[in-house]
């Protein structure tokens, strides 16, 4: 049986869909359980019963300070290991994520997956589409970024999904092997372009400024934003790979569009 964790999340449950939809069973993990899932939850060790599970895609539970991060992803992959799972698919970073924030987390679960003794797939995926239009903000002249004209290899979350259930349904033959899921790159003109309106790129100190006087952001955030925007601006997120194409059985969906879709969808009505 696969169990995919965090199951409320969206990652999870596109998975989720994408395997039910194949017709391959699997159970999703969820501090939120609905019908047919399981209680799970990475900090309450009572919750960690992997029993009759033979692979585990354990999406990474980020939002949070490295110590916590990583002593949730240790104590999941201890329960692996106890209750007899077979293999671990996990949900990581892209490989040129290494400048990010929170990059730390994923390279130090990396290490802990590959020294478990489980079999693993590392999905070191790149940085949404659906995440860079969110970014992506409005004035009343059109968008605002803090990307300038950097291009990021954004990936759209369903592409990222219908990978990790390839992999999912069939695990061995991706046994020990860490693959880079990136997209097209992208840049914040592009998403300009498509929505017929103009992009200004706003500087990092002004960025940061407007994150620090946020009070809905969590304390790790602005730190871990301003990381995403110095890296795209700057160029360290816009490395191809050719691995997504060639796991997925259609072409990749087009970040453009996605990216696109996103940042309109969030246009304050006052600026409609
Ligand atoms: N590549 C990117 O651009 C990007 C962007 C944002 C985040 N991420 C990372 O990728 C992950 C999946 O992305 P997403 O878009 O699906 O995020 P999401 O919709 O915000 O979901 C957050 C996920 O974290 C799980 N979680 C949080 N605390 C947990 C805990 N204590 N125990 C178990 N699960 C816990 C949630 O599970 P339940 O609520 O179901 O328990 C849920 O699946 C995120 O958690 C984050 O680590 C990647």
């Amino acid at each position: 049986m696969i169990m995919v964790t965090g199951a409320s999340g969206q990652l999870a449950s596109l998975t989720l869909a994408q395997l039910a939809e194949r017709g391959i069973r699997a159970v999703g993990g969820t501090r939120t359980p609905a019908d047919g899932q399981r209680l799970l939850d990475f900090d309450d060790p009572a919750t960690l019963d992997l029993a009759g599970i033979t692979t585990l895609v354990l999406v990474s539970a980020g939002y949070a300070e490295d110590d916590l991060v990583i002593a949730r992803h240790q104590a999941v992959l201890e329960a692996a290991v106890r209750d007899g799972v077979g293999h671990v698919i996990y949900t990581s970073l892209t490989g040129a994520g290494d400048h990010l924030a929170f990059a730390l987390a994923h390279r130090s679960t990396e290490q802990l997956i590959k020294t478990s003794g489980l079999a693993w797939t590392i999905l070191r995926n790149g940085l949404y589409a659906e995440l860079f239009g969110a970014l992506i903000s409005w004035s009343s002249d059109g968008l605002e970024s803090p990307f300038g004209s950097g291009r990021l290899a954004a990936v759209a979350r369903t592409d990222l999904a219908a990978v990790t259930a390839t992999i999912a349904q069939a695990p061995s033959a991706h046994a020990n092997t860490t693959y880079d899921l990136v997209g097209d790159p992208i840049s914040a003109d592009d998403v300009a372009t498509r929505l017929g309106v103009t992009h200004r790129a706003v500087g990092l100190t002004e960025y940061r400024s407007r994150l620090l006087s946020d009070a809905s952001l969590l304390p790790f955030q602005p730190a871990m934003l301003t990381s995403i925007a110095t890296s795209i601006r700057h160029g360290f997120l816009n490395t191809a790979s050719p691995d997504l194409a060639s796991l997925l059985d259609r072409p990749p969906t087009d970040p453009i569009t996605v990216a696109a879709n996103t940042a309109h969808a969030l246009r304050p009505v006052s600026l409609r």
